[in-house]
């Protein structure tokens, strides 16, 4: 019941999936971090908020150019929180580090006594970290066997269940959705019944080598895959996405993190949100264009609604109108030279925006 009131709540909001984390080497590499301090233009003494501070390559460019902002740096998983925590040894009174998600952010900001309309600039960096990806046991990764756990938390939250225990219980028509909503996988159906019927075969589903073989067996000879970039790819790609975004509620948190940059920005406040996705990209683009409704992105872009619905005044204006000027006309990209230097980043897509409302 808890697992199938999840899904629920976690398809609902999207009906879309999202993509596989992909990461360099460690240490992380922050990606288009030229173009987002173009942007964000920080000054000394201003306050800024890096949303998903990861291995603080963010963070650092800031202190670049501007070496007495103050910043918090918030993150969900510990290890990234404990490097925080080491930046803030260095600079005391101005770097803030949070442990939390962003939709814990506003009860930490409580705490900070800081308030609504108090920040200057706000970026989010989304996805996993190297950190994350290229270590076995955190088991987001084909390549590397691990426990199948997928928690950008780790253990941090109690009730947060790992890939391998929601696996454990899902019921079949549940997981098929998860894997064609999340991961777009044309063969969920296929891919979710075997998956059950490894229940009764083998002890329990527990690692990452256990998983991306029993899905490469089940979608028999069509092993050989390309993903959106022509590249080759393993056949569990998308099934491992699927999970990750299931098991961190990340959509959710992406369009929460975004209601929240507008409440917290100053008038004049910049925010840059930098997307691997286009679903993550459609999130961010349809809260710059002003296409919400009560914080929930509407499900259907406007050119799709059909001629029979008519909505009135009230409803038209509130999507219609945005609390934001974009900053970036055309969405930026990396370089040539950035892909060369840093593959991780080349999928990557950048939105900058000012807060005039
Ligand atoms: C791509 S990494 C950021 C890398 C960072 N910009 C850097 O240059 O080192 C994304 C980070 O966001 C964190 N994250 C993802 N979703 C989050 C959420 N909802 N709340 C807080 N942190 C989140 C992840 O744990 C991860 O550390």
């Amino acid at each position: 019941m808890v697992i199938i009131g999840r899904i629920s709540s976690r398809l609902g909001l999207f009906k879309i999936g999202l993509r596989w984390c992909s990461a360099a080497a460690a240490p992380h590499v922050p990606v288009m971090a030229a173009e987002t301090i173009k942007h964000l233009k920080p000054q000394d003494g201003e306050l800024y908020i890096d949303m998903t501070f990861g291995a603080g390559g963010h963070t650092r460019e800031i202190l670049k150019v501007a070496p007495n902002a103050k910043i918090v740096a918030l993150d969900r998983d510990p290890v990234a929180h404990e490097m925080a925590v080491s930046l803030a040894e260095k600079y005391p009174n101005q770097i803030y580090p949070i442990l939390g998600r962003f939709s814990e952010l506003p009860q930490k900001l409580k705490e900070l006594d800081s308030h609504q309309r108090s920040i200057d600039g706000i970026i989010f960096d989304f996805g996993c970290s190297s950190m994350q990806f290229d270590e076995g046991e955190r088991g987001f990764a084909i390549s590397k066997d691990g426990p199948l756990d997928m928690r950008m938390d780790k253990d941090r939250d109690p009730d947060a269940l790992t890939a391998a225990e929601i696996l454990a219980k899902i019921d079949e028509a549940d997981l098929a959705r998860i894997l064609k909503v999340y991961g777009e996988e044309k063969y969920a159906k296929k891919i979710a019944r075997s998956i059950i019927e490894a229940r009764f075969s083998m002890t329990r589903l527990a690692t990452t080598k256990q998983l991306a073989e029993l899905v490469k067996a089940s979608v028999g000879g069509d092993t050989f895959r390309l993903d959106k970039l022509q590249r080759p790819s393993h056949p569990a790609t998308k099934t491992f996405q699927a999970l990750r975004i299931f098991v961190n509620n990340e959509l959710n948190e992406i369009n929460y993190g975004m209601v929240l940059s507008q409440l917290y920005l100053k008038i004049g406040g910049r925010m840059i949100a930098i997307t691997f996705h286009s679903l993550e990209d459609t999130i961010v683009k349809r809260h710059l264009m002003g296409n919400v409704l009560d914080g929930v992105v509407n499900e259907l872009p406007l050119k799709y609604s059909s001629h029979t619905i008519s909505h009135g005044r009230d409803v038209m204006e509130a999507v219609m109108t945005s609390d934001w000027r974009q900053l970036t006309k055309q969405v930026v990209v990396p370089s040539f030279d950035e892909v060369e230097e840093n593959p991780r980043s080349r999928s990557a897509k950048l939105r900058a925006a000012i807060r005039v409302r």
